[in-house]
């Protein structure tokens, strides 16, 4: 088998790509190691910078995203048990959409199978070879048969824990990263949400936030200790510390069944190169943000918008913004990795010594009540949640 463009992993990533190049004429295989119903239940982020709705729209993908998404003008901000509302539509006329990424991915897997796109799941033993030279390929083992796809390029959409990045010889790639002594216990409820945008607040036991999927299914989140076990966490337990943690004078908090919990950890993670040879790396297997900013998704959307560019610019005969892509994407995602570890330091308790500890707190208050008072300060959180444009 030969295909322009092999593509490992079939999360949004992986198959925004292949939908992009599509479009540009461009045919490529994709090969997921595990199952459809694996890839389309994975519960993860939920909003869309203004530029991600953009894309997908421009790319026939707008549908159901303009029916079913919500579109919000602004985020609120709370510390100190009071709530200020930024609004990015009034500051600088931009917004983002609320709409999850099980709907992205829901949404390309339906396009794909409607275009009859070889998309090969449940593929095992997935290596990829010769990626110094001009043909590289992947093999694997599909339903008992083994497979050989030689293309000219392979693009390693397969996540943080992927192949393709770790097949990359040590000497020529460098990882940067950062942990955070904290986690995400994560929840979602069966019930319309209790607020109509996102709420983003520092409190002394620590963040909590409400986000939703839809009118009727809501996102909530708080800060664990990375060490702590779901276990110990009933549903009692929860909806108690997020009526404390969300608590203003005048609203309240309306529990409902949680239908998913679960604890996940924060990293920063940035790889110094995203190309190697005839590989390329988009999504999570070149860099991870922390969840506050919500850029994960965004970052991989970012990445195939200018991967697929390029690839389109090859096949015409320029190879000028394949040759830059690695930088390029890169210096996008460093402003971003800026803004997300701007938002998760603002945001979070840091478990450390009481004294210092105690201090942290009170300029992190200090911070926020100047972000939700300056206007130059809140032009510059809008800019960049609802997406930088470059
Ligand atoms: N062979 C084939 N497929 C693989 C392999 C492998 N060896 N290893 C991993 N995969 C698949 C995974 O099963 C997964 O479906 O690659 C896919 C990677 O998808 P994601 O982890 O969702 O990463 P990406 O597409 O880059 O999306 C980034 O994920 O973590 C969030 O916030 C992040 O929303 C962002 C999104």
């Amino acid at each position: 088998e030969t295909t322009p463009v092999a593509i490992i992993g079939a999360g949004p990533a992986g198959l925004l790509l292949s939908w992009a190049l599509r479009d540009a004429g461009i045919s490529s295989i994709v090969i997921e190691n595990r199952s459809q119903d694996y890839v389309l239940g994975r519960i993860r982020a939920g909003v869309l910078e203004q530029g991600s709705v953009e894309y997908l729209t421009n790319l026939g993908l707008g549908d159901r995203l303009k029916a079913e998404g919500m579109e919000h003008e602004g985020i609120y901000l709370q510390y100190g048990g009071e709530r200020h509302r930024v609004d990015f539509n009034d500051l600088i006329g931009r917004t983002v959409t609320v709409y999850g990424q099980q709907q992205v991915v829901k949404d390309l897997v339906a396009a794909h199978r409607g275009a009859g796109a070889t998309v090969y799941y449940e593929a095992a033993d997935v290596a990829v070879h010769d990626l110094e030279s001009v043909t590289p390929s992947v093999t694997f083992i599909h339903e008992r048969e083994e497979h050989t796809i030689t293309a000219d390029f392979v693009v390693g959409a397969d996540g943080f824990h992927g192949i393709c990045r770790s097949s990359i010889p040590a000497a020529r790639i460098t990882l940067f990263d950062r942990s955070y002594p904290f986690a995400w216990l994560g929840i979602l409820a069966d019930v319309a949400p209790s607020t109509d945008e996102l709420i983003y607040a520092l409190h002394e036991d620590g963040f909590a936030m409400h986000s939703m999927r839809s009118h009727a299914v809501s996102r909530l989140y708080l800060q664990v200790d990375p060490a702590d076990d779901i276990a110990n966490w009933s549903d009692e337990r929860i909806w108690e510390a997020l009526h404390v943690r969300l608590a203003v004078p005048g609203w309240s908090l309306t529990e409902g069944a949680i239908t998913d919990k679960s604890i996940t950890p924060m990293r920063s993670f940035v790889a110094s190169t995203l190309t190697y040879g005839s590989l390329f790396l988009v999504g999570d297997a070149g860099h991870i943000v922390p969840p506050t900013g919500a850029k994960g998704l965004n970052s991989a959307i970012s990445d195939v918008t200018q991967l697929a560019a390029a690839l389109t610019a090859h096949y015409r005969n320029d190879d000028s913004l394949l040759g830059r892509y690695s930088e390029t994407a890169l210096a996008r995602q460093w402003r971003v990795q800026q803004f997300s570890r701007w938002m998760t330091d603002m945001l979070h308790r840091s478990p450390g010594d009481l004294q210092s500890d105690a201090f942290d707190y009170r300029s992190q208050v200090g911070q926020l009540d100047y972000v939700t008072h300056s206007p130059l300060a809140q032009r510059m959180l809008a800019e960049q949640y609802t997406g930088l444009r470059l």
